[in-house]
């Protein structure tokens, strides 16, 4: 008997997007530099970066210029950035060039299969989500990423202790994301004496986030810890 294909809701949907010339080069010439292919093998982290630091997985990095800033101010830590948008991967690339940084990593493939074959149980150190896409119509609600199933599997790659920290400016999600944060039995809210000691823990500005402010709307971050 064969069992039935169900096709995954994804939260994200294939946008074409217009990719520069320079974009373009650095997808060939980068990414052997900077990429890593999605493949069902597990990540080395220690063997990838050639040393033994914390580790940051970046959810959906846009155009990656947070994500930049980040690990430009954190030499210390190395960075995994996850996005499906060609453009921003690009768009990433060229910046990773210029500022020649080496503490970063990308792979260009839908997280949920990331941290489902690529990652190592508890191997994460800090997990950011910065401004998913809301989905605001409801019968979208599903697509949207900050689920209960999701916060399981993720929780499965963080260290126990590990940051998760979650930014949105559409308020229903950040609503449903404060609902299914507090209820998961794997996260617990993070006090402030572990956030002002935690340098990954500031989050620097980023595209989705400005255009949120520029139609008004609110911001909420949310900072939780991953149970032992
Ligand atoms: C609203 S944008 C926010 C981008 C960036 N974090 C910022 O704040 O500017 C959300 C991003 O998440 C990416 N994304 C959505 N679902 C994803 C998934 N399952 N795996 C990887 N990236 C995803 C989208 O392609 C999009 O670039």
């Amino acid at each position: 008997m064969t069992t039935p294909h169900l096709r995954r809701i994804r939260s994200f949907v294939r946008r074409p997007g217009r990719i520069t010339p320079s974009q373009q080069r650095a997808l060939q010439q980068l990414w052997p530099r900077y990429g890593v292919d999605y493949t069902e093998r597990r990540i080395d982290f220690d063997h990838m970066f050639g040393r033994t630091a914390p580790r940051v997985l970046d959810i959906g990095f846009g155009d990656g210029e947070a994500l930049l800033t980040m690990a430009a101010n954190r030499p210390q830590a190395d960075f995994l950035g996850v996005e499906v948008h060609e453009p921003g991967v690009g768009h990433l690339l060229v910046l990773l060039q210029r500022a020649n940084l080496d503490n970063v990593r990308i792979v260009q493939h839908d997280v949920v299969d990331v941290i489902a074959h690529m990652l190592e149980p508890e191997c994460l150190d800090t997990v950011n989500i910065f401004f998913p896409d809301p989905w605001p119509k409801k019968r979208h609600h599903k697509r949207r990423l900050i689920q209960p199933e999701f916060l399981s599997q993720l929780a499965g790659v963080m260290k126990p202790g590990a940051l998760l920290h979650a930014a949105t400016d559409w308020a229903p999600y950040a609503q449903y994301m404060l609902e299914v944060l507090d209820d998961s039995k794997d996260f617990a809210p993070a006090d402030e004496g572990r956030l002002a000691s935690d340098p990954l823990a500031a989050r620097p500005p980023t595209k989705f986030e400005r255009r949120g402010q520029r139609l008004g709307h609110q911001v909420a971050d949310f900072y939780y810890l991953r149970k032992a």
